[in-house]
């Protein structure tokens, strides 16, 4: 097997992210991407259920990605945002603002716009956008902005953050202190900085017992309450729309995130809605803040930015906000930047990204898809051992009764995982959480053998 050839150099060398070396075995040595499909070194063909950590929405080897790529690369490789400016970044800014404007109007009825391509026809001066690289970083600039929009208005009290108890927002110290998952995070408890948290929801397992027509939102009650009393000294909250995902998928009603957003309104606190998970057509519409019919205060996009092409992210502020940073009568620049914010090769796969995804009905396709998922996963809600099969747009879920404790909850984890890649798949569970989240345009035949596989894997489990 060539596998074997990269084994011992792999273990020598290369720290493998979220992996436990001790489960690792031989990994599969991944060397290309056919549609959906991840193929390895001896030829084996496994499906991207999690479309490469959600990143890879159009599956893999999209031709006019690549000639983008190719194009700008041959052009100009790197260039800076400071002091100087390029065409890639600025047509990206603007295909973004409008494309989040045209998503909030859309959210709000604007039945003009294009609901898998909402897309203003006009150009939109509504949202300045910030680039970065990672999903991460794009979190540590919304954080950092919320604090200098109160700091810029003399209001330097304002300045603490609120979240989701099991929100996830990135492994960088800000990030990861905004989204604390204690069985990621644990070691950097003492290192993190505070922030107030609430509890978060997830409809299909609600710790009230309630279903969403008529639960009145009562698990936000403690978000109320905390965003009353701390309202003087909170400079935002922020929150993953719809469904915290690497806490568990924790899937929840379009309603709990209106009035997210109106809690804030009321509080005078900012809201930054972190889509870099759920943004571009994840949860079945362009953007998961569309569901709620809201217009956020700050936006974090990654991941899908790029389908997976090259590593880019953006924070898009209100213009409200953006225009409390200028220079006159006094400097209040913001000084927050990476080498690569806004790089011209990352910025044209970005470009080449949104021309798929509007000329080829990509979120169409995910409703197509999502609904497949759903009709094939219906039957393992009844099993025995299954809490709740959850689904959204193109993500479904399968939490299973809790194992007896964190070590047989990951030995679990690592059976299903192990299963399913026999079986063609790549997933990695969270917990007692069997998720897939597979490229919006993977092709019904490989979405139905995909819910086979999970639901043999959950038999053999369950
Ligand atoms: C909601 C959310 N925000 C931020 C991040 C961090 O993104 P990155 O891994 O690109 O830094 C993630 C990553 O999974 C995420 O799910």
């Amino acid at each position: 097997m060539k596998t074997q050839s990269y084994s011992d150099r792999d273990r020598r060398n290369l720290w493998h992210p979220y992996t436990r070396f001790s489960q690792a075995g031989a990994l599969p040595v991944i060397v290309r991407g056919e549609g959906p499909y991840l193929v390895d070194i001896d030829g084996r063909r496994y499906l991207d259920a999690i479309s490469s950590w959600w990143a890879c929405a159009l599956g893999h080897g999209q031709p006019r990605v690549i000639e983008a790529i190719r194009r700008q690369a041959g052009e100009l490789q790197h260039s800076i945002l400071g002091n100087l400016t390029h065409p890639r970044a600025i047509e990206l800014a603007d295909r973004l603002a409008r494309l989040v404007e045209g998503a909030v109007r859309r959210g709000q009825g604007a039945a003009e716009l294009d609901e898998d391509y909402p897309e203003t026809p006009e150009p939109t001066d509504a949202w300045r956008v910030l680039f970065a690289s990672d999903g991460a970083s794009a979190v540590e600039a919304a954080l950092k902005i919320a604090v200098q929009y109160w700091f810029n208005q003399g209001q330097t009290e304002k300045r603490l953050f609120a979240a989701l108890r099991l929100g996830y927002h990135g492994d960088t110290l800000a990030a990861m202190s905004a989204g604390f998952v204690p069985s990621f995070h644990a070691p950097f408890a003492g290192v993190v900085f505070p922030v107030l948290q609430a509890a978060s929801p997830c409809c299909g397992t609600c710790a009230w017992g309630l279903t969403p027509e008529f639960c009145g939102s009562a698990c936000l009650e403690e978000l109320r309450l905390v965003l009353r009393s701390h309202a003087h000294e909170l400079a935002a909250l922020i929150v993953e729309p719809l469904c915290m995902a690497a806490g568990g998928m924790r899937i929840y009603a379009p309603e709990c995130l209106r009035q997210m957003a109106k809690i804030c309104a009321d509080n005078r606190v900012l809201l930054i809605v972190d889509e870099v998970a759920m943004g571009f057509g994840r949860t079945g519409r362009m953007f998961a803040f569309q569901h709620a019919g809201i217009r956020p205060d700050i936006i974090c996009l990654g991941k899908a930015l790029s389908a997976g092409y090259l590593p880019i992210s953006a924070t898009l502020a209100r213009r409200e906000i953006a225009d409390t940073f200028s220079d006159l009568p006094v400097d209040r620049t913001l000084c927050h930047s990476h080498t690569f914010s806004g790089n011209p090769i990352a910025a044209a796969a970005a470009l080449a990204t949104l021309d798929l995804f509007r000329d080829e009905r990509v979120v169409a396709q995910a409703v197509a898809g999502g609904a497949l998922l759903v009709a094939e996963l219906a039957p393992l809600a009844e099993r025995a051992g299954v809490r709740n099969v959850r689904t959204l747009g193109m993500i479904a879920a399968v939490e299973l009764d809790p194992a007896p404790d964190a070590a047989a909850e990951s030995a679990r984890a690592a059976r299903l995982r192990e299963r399913l890649r026999a079986d063609g798949a790549l997933v990695r569970p969270l917990g007692p959480v069997l998720y897939v989240m597979p490229p919006l345009t993977a092709p019904p035949e490989a979405l139905r053998a995909l819910a086979q596989s999970l639901v043999r894997a959950v038999e053999a489990e369950a």
